[in-house]
């Protein structure tokens, strides 16, 4: 016999979790289902191991989306107040790093456990390890799910499988399947914070500065639509990364151009006249005055710059191009290290398809998509994690 619920939730994860216990909380017979045989793997790698589970300042602008707006009701609905209320129940230590982004003082874990307890607490039932094979909707009303655990009639389904980065620990395309069988519009999912990666060729003078970080501002796009941010970047073997690239790769066009200033604070042209007429010093030995001299080495190498040179025997000429080189770098990335390394997938189910209140798909009552499934992706910092809460209280408290 089919066993009769009143929510499945699909996918155990930030959002799912968050879901199932708001809603069973309501008194709601709920069911949560995870294929994965270890609760929250992503969770537990989120911010090298003490998770960025929220940032104070989140607000709907630190997210993309083809419908901007949607975000604002949830988001203002469930606050990282909130979430700090509900780490203060259980007594766990937190501490804010750097621009509002708020961490574990002791492990991930301390957040998963949290949400674990909230769920058996108001008697979620676990349905885990266990495969969805088809959730069908009844002609009556309500739907049918197909697990490896049985049959499942509810009467409202979520769906909180998250995106497609990290798929070797389990994220699955299972929303994007669903949302093709109820006939959903898509917006066409892509790698979003994540490294960016050159042709070999003209990365290959770059290659000896792998390893190398450093505070720069980052931009892209035109005068219209830039995006800038100031954060560290980070050398490595194929490209860039760092969280100054991980932020611009979610809103750089392939085929276009990032611009880098490697001296934010500093107008190197300017510096590298004055000092002409005052310094001794050869380039490599002058740039180390502003840059640790491994980088300042590498940097005149890679762009053609003799370091031995003395700088006062250089034309203004190359040292205006050696200015406007490190102030304003400007290369084209060939492509990006795709859903193996980033850690969001920007895209998703359209959220015109939902109502911003509840998250339930206008023309299919019952059947709701919460958390990184759909096309709200948040700026690296605590932000995709407060969208999972967000999204995730928004359909617990309406299905
Ligand atoms: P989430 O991915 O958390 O959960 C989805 C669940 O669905 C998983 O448990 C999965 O096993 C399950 N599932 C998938 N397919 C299924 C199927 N077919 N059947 C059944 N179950 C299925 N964000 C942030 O705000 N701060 C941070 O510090 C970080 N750090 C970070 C580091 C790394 C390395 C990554 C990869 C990502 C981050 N993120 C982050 C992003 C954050 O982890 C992400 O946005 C949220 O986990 C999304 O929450 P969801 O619940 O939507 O999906």
């Amino acid at each position: 016999m089919n066993k009769q619920v009143d929510v499945v939730v699909i996918g155990a994860g930030a959002a799912g979790m968050m879901c199932a216990a708001t809603a069973a909380k309501r008194g709601k017979r709920v069911v949560l289902i995870d294929h994965a045989s270890k609760l929250a793997e992503k969770i537990r790698i989120s911010g090298g191991g003490r998770c960025n589970f929220t940032n104070l300042q989140a607000g709907p602008a630190n997210f993309l989306s083809e419908n901007p707006h949607f975000c604002k009701s949830a988001l203002s609905r469930y606050t990282p107040q909130d979430f700090l209320a509900l780490l203060q129940r259980y007594r766990v230590a937190w501490h804010e790093k750097h621009k509002g982004q708020l961490f574990c003082d002791s492990s991930a874990e301390d957040i998963i456990q949290v949400l674990k307890s909230e769920c058996d607490a108001a008697k979620v039932q676990w349905r885990m390890p266990c495969s969805v094979s088809g959730v069908e909707q009844l002609p009556e009303r309500g739907f049918l799910v197909k697990t490896s655990q049985g049959e499942l009639v509810t009467e409202s389904v979520v769906i909180a499988s998250g995106g497609l980065s990290i798929p070797k620990i389990g994220a699955t395309d299972f929303a994007h399947q669903i949302a093709r069988q109820f006939q959903l519009k898509m917006v066409e999912p892509r790698p979003a914070l994540v490294p960016l990666t050159f042709d070999a060729q003209s990365w290959a003078p770059f290659i000896p500065l792998a390893g190398i970080s450093l505070e720069v501002d980052i931009a892209t796009g035109d005068k219209k639509q830039k995006m800038q941010f100031r954060e560290d970047l980070l050398f490595t073997h194929r490209g860039l990364s760092g969280p100054a690239v991980l932020q611009i790769s979610s809103f750089w066009q392939p085929g276009t151009a990032i611009r880098i200033n490697l001296l934010p604070e500093v107008d190197l042209a300017e510096e590298l006249l004055v000092g002409k007429n005052s310094s001794k010093k050869n380039l490599v030995n002058f740039l180390a005055q502003y840059l640790p001299a491994r980088l300042a080495d590498g940097l005149l190498q890679a762009h053609g710059f003799d370091g031995a040179a003395k700088l006062a025997e250089m034309q203004d000429k190359r040292l205006r191009l050696l200015g406007e080189k490190l102030n304003r770098w400007e290369l084209i990335p060939s492509g990006s290290e795709g859903y193996k390394k980033a850690e969001v997938t920007r895209g998703g189910v359209d959220t015109r398809e939902l109502s911003q209140q509840t998250m339930m798909v206008t023309k299919v009552p019952g059947l709701y998509f919460i958390g990184e499934a759909m096309d709200v992706t948040g700026w690296l910092g605590g932000y995709n994690f407060q969208w999972a809460w967000a999204s995730g209280f928004a359909a617990g408290s309406s299905v």
